[in-house]
């Protein structure tokens, strides 16, 4: 493993990356957005860690089959430090970047073991893990967090922390535990972790856009930017965010392209062992993000809600974003007003 960080795929920019999804990062999703411009790297969804585990199949399928020529770092979720340095010493064997550590997830389920962002109560028990995590990894280790857990008292204590260690890069999401995922971004705390820390920093936390990346790359000082959501809505956000920077016209597209994006989640990420309307669910979770970009008034959402199988589904598409439609421009941001189904915070962890 090369414990020099990745360089951005283009000479002159600063890294993008996908966040990462329970559910959402998986090896097709990682194809389907790599076919629209990469970002710079992936980081898994979490393995979750514990005295039984052993590394889930279909997230080590994300590391080995994922053929995007983008490096990817494995995340782990946990807190039991021989189960972890265990899991690091089996990751360790697969083509991985580097160890990415879970501090965020805010999941009650899971912040209650004290593992994700329940971690961030307790610096003394991050020092330890962190510690140790640090001795078992020759190369890149990497940390993602949150601001805090219900405020931003430890957040300095916790950056201490993980610069002591000699943490490789961090991943800052500017939301407390408890802000979950709508509360607003404090991107003031993220430029702080760059001022604070020795080592490179990723801000993350509605990064809306490529303008909207560039600025925050000023506003904070960050190495780089990662998108989770607006990735799923906007799966040409990395391509467009490299063009911007090196000064060229990004990619603006139509609804057209958006309706060829639908069909490539269609057909590569919802199982095709389900039924139609098993499918037209799974599909649905990620138009709910797509559909917040198609048109001001919210009427493909709507519509699209109320489709039960993957044929009407698909029918809607084509009607709201083919025809007529196919060469009106697909919108940069969100429009305003319009909502994602919420994220639901499971008693597992995060999903769509
Ligand atoms: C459905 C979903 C699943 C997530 N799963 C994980 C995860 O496994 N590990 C993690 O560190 N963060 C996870 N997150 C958090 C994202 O990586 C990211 O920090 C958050 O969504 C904020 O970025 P965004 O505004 O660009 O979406 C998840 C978020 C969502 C919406």
């Amino acid at each position: 493993m090369n414990a020099a960080l990745p360089q951005p795929s283009a000479a002159g920019t600063r890294p993008s990356v996908l966040a990462p999804m329970q559910d959402v990062t998986t090896t097709a999703f990682m194809r389907v957005i790599a076919r629209r411009g990469a970002p710079d790297w992936f980081v898994t969804e979490y393995f979750r860690v514990h005295e039984s585990s052993t590394p889930e199949r279909h997230i080590v399928d994300s590391v080995v089959n994922h053929g995007t020529g983008r490096p990817v770092f494995a995340q782990l979720i946990g807190e039991d430090t021989p189960h972890m340095l265990r899991t690091v010493r089996e990751l360790l064997k697969l083509p991985v970047a580097g160890i990415d550590l879970n501090m965020g997830c805010p999941a009650p389920k899971v912040y209650r073991k004290n593992v994700g962002g329940g971690l961030l109560r307790d610096p003394a028990k991050v020092d330890e893990l962190v510690g140790a995590m640090r001795q078992e990894i020759p190369g890149l280790f990497t940390v993602k967090m949150r601001i805090g857990f219900d405020g931003t008292e430890r957040f300095d204590e916790l950056l201490a922390v993980l610069a002591r260690h000699r943490i490789d890069l961090v991943t800052v999401h500017g939301r407390t535990v408890k802000g979950l995922y709508w509360s607003e971004v404090d991107y003031s705390a993220i430029a702080h972790a760059v001022r604070s820390l020795p080592c490179p920093v990723i801000a993350n936390g509605d990064v809306a856009s490529a303008t909207k990346a560039s600025r925050l790359l000023a506003e904070t000082g960050a190495h780089g930017m990662m998108m989770g959501r607006h990735a799923i809505r906007n799966p040409w956000i990395f391509a467009q965010w490299r063009d911007l920077q090196l000064g060229r016209t990004p990619f603006r597209p139509t609804l057209g392209d958006v309706r060829a994006y639908v069909q490539d989640l269609a057909d590569e990420c919802c199982d095709l062992a389900m039924s139609s309307e098993q499918r037209a669910g799974r599909l649905k979770k990620f138009l709910n993000f797509v559909g917040l970009g198609v048109d001001a008034d919210g009427a493909f959402l709507h519509e699209m809600r109320r489709c039960v199988t993957l044929e009407e589904l698909l029918a809607c598409c084509d009607r709201r974003l083919l025809g007529p439609h196919a060469h009106e421009p697909y919108a940069d941001e969100p429009y305003r007003g319009l909502v994602a189904r919420p994220t639901r915070e499971t008693q597992q962890g995060c999903e769509l």
